[in-house]
């Protein structure tokens, strides 16, 4: 660590950083995040070091992360019935994963800022013609045509400004009554509740209001906080460093420095390398991190890099996300869980089983299917149990929407229909009733743990 150079949110620009938008307009992008870093901060310092401590409590088994939402979040879908559908649908299974484990379930949103992409390359060939690859909304539009894929600085402006839109709404949401246990029953949306899923959630929020109105009737009040208000956390990679840097502040409280883009921030699996500017970037500022981890890893630079990330080993500061495929979990997450054990290292284990799990179907749609990603999830479960170390968070891609990006799950979706309404511009999402499906498996996992 005595050689690292003294950190500034700034440092990070004499190291490599991968994956950012070749922006063409050197001054207009100096222009917009000298004008991003004057405007207010979209989360508080304060809640950043709420959200840690909850997550310190998970990595020690006595709470459960569920973090979730879309691939990449679009500018025309910043809509209040996307925001309120996506909210709900993790509500819903916020509920049935407390009911089930018993623990507080700490609910973090891919969302109010997940605007930036990594891409397996930097052009992609669209029928004969080479463009710029779609580096999400906060770089490029997803329009195959060349114009619309230059990166253009607007949008970094116009993604600060959704994401501040996006989270006004979903404070107004978490506090002002809609996320209020008394409404438990009202979350059910209306295309889920005819479905086998809609009605075990159905029969699952009755006990809930049933336990609230017993409890209203011996005379416990239910009409506090913890009832009425859900604590909701935002998170996002944190990609587009100039954007990060713009947004991350000194708090007056404890002088330390935060970027207040989002409450989490996770480092993707392409750009978490020791020398690079991401983990330059983030090991200064003191928000939760996640960091991703698949099957081309190497085990000691991760450990490496926890050093660098964590050097106090602090509870809460580390969540490892790991995404090797049904395939290859077995394989990979055992040496891992073992030699991050037996370094005494401080971090929360949560499962992503979306990245590793993607194929090109027949049809030609990039999907995944619901039982590798159910078999994933079991696979880390039971790993973990046998390592005994803690399984204790789940990472998915989802909406509230009634799309049709994954095949499987109760309704047994096929290839054929998944271009019924197929919206994604990035990875295929879960939809409504496949996320509500996934947690009530997961639910059984817990129950038996
Ligand atoms: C993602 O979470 O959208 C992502 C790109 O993941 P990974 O870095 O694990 O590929
Ligand atoms: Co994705």
């Amino acid at each position: 660590m005595s050689d690292l150079k003294q950190w500034s949110k700034s440092s990070w620009q004499q190291y490599e950083a991968l994956q950012q938008p070749n922006w063409p307009d050197k001054e207009k992008y100096e222009a917009v995040v000298s004008a991003l870093a004057t405007l207010p901060p979209l989360v508080f310092a304060g809640e950043i070091r709420d959200l840690k401590t909850l997550l310190g409590k998970a990595g020690a088994g006595e709470a459960f992360l569920l973090q979730g939402g879309d691939c990449s979040e679009e500018f025309s879908r910043c809509t209040a019935p996307n925001i309120r559908e996506t909210l709900k649908v993790l509500l819903q299974m916020a509920v049935i994963l407390t009911y089930a484990g018993d623990k507080p379930v700490v609910k973090v949103g891919r969302i109010a800022g997940q605007y930036a992409k990594p891409r397996s390359s930097d052009t992609e060939n669209v029928d004969g013609v080479e463009m710029p690859s779609y580096r999400g909304d906060m770089a490029n539009s997803a329009e195959p045509n060349l114009e619309a894929r230059i990166p253009d600085p607007e949008r970094l402006m116009k993604g600060y400004n959704m994401s501040a839109a996006t989270l006004n709404l979903l404070r107004a949401f978490t506090r002002g009554g809609f996320s209020s246990l008394h409404r438990v029953q009202a979350w059910n949306q209306e295309f889920v509740k005819r479905s086998p899923m809609g009605r075990s959630y159905e029969r699952l929020a009755k006990q809930i209001s049933h336990a609230l109105k017993f409890m209203e009737t011996i005379g416990i009040a239910t009409d506090i906080p913890q009832m009425k208000q859900a604590q909701f956390f935002t998170s996002h990679e944190a990609l587009f460093l100039g954007y990060e840097e713009a947004l991350t502040r000194e708090d007056s409280v404890d002088g330390g420095w935060y970027d207040c883009s989002g409450h989490m921030l996770w480092i993707g699996d392409r750009t978490r390398q020791l020398e690079g500017a991401h983990i330059e970037f983030l090991r200064g500022v003191n928000n939760p991190l996640g960091m991703k981890v698949g099957p081309n890893h190497n085990i000691d630079e991760i450990l490496r890099i926890l050093d660098r990330l964590n050097p106090e080993n602090e509870p809460g500061r580390m969540t490892l996300i790991t995404r090797f495929g049904a395939r290859q979990i077995e394989k990979h997450l055992p040496p891992l869980l073992r030699a991050i054990k037996s370094a005494g290292k401080e971090v929360l284990w949560s499962c992503d089983p979306m990245h590793a799990n993607t194929f090109n179907s027949e049809s030609g749609h990039k999907t995944r299917d619901f039982e590798n990603i159910l078999c994933e999830l079991r696979c880390f479960f039971e790993l973990h149990w046998s390592e005994g170390t803690v399984p204790g968070g789940v990472h998915f891609e989802l909406t509230g929407d009634d799309v049709t990006e994954c095949i499987g799950g109760a309704r047994k979706l096929s290839d054929a229909q998944l271009s019924q309404r197929y919206l994604t511009t990035c990875d295929p999402r879960l939809n409504a009733e496949q996320s509500l499906e996934m947690a009530f498996q997961i639910a059984e996992m817990i129950r038996t743990s």
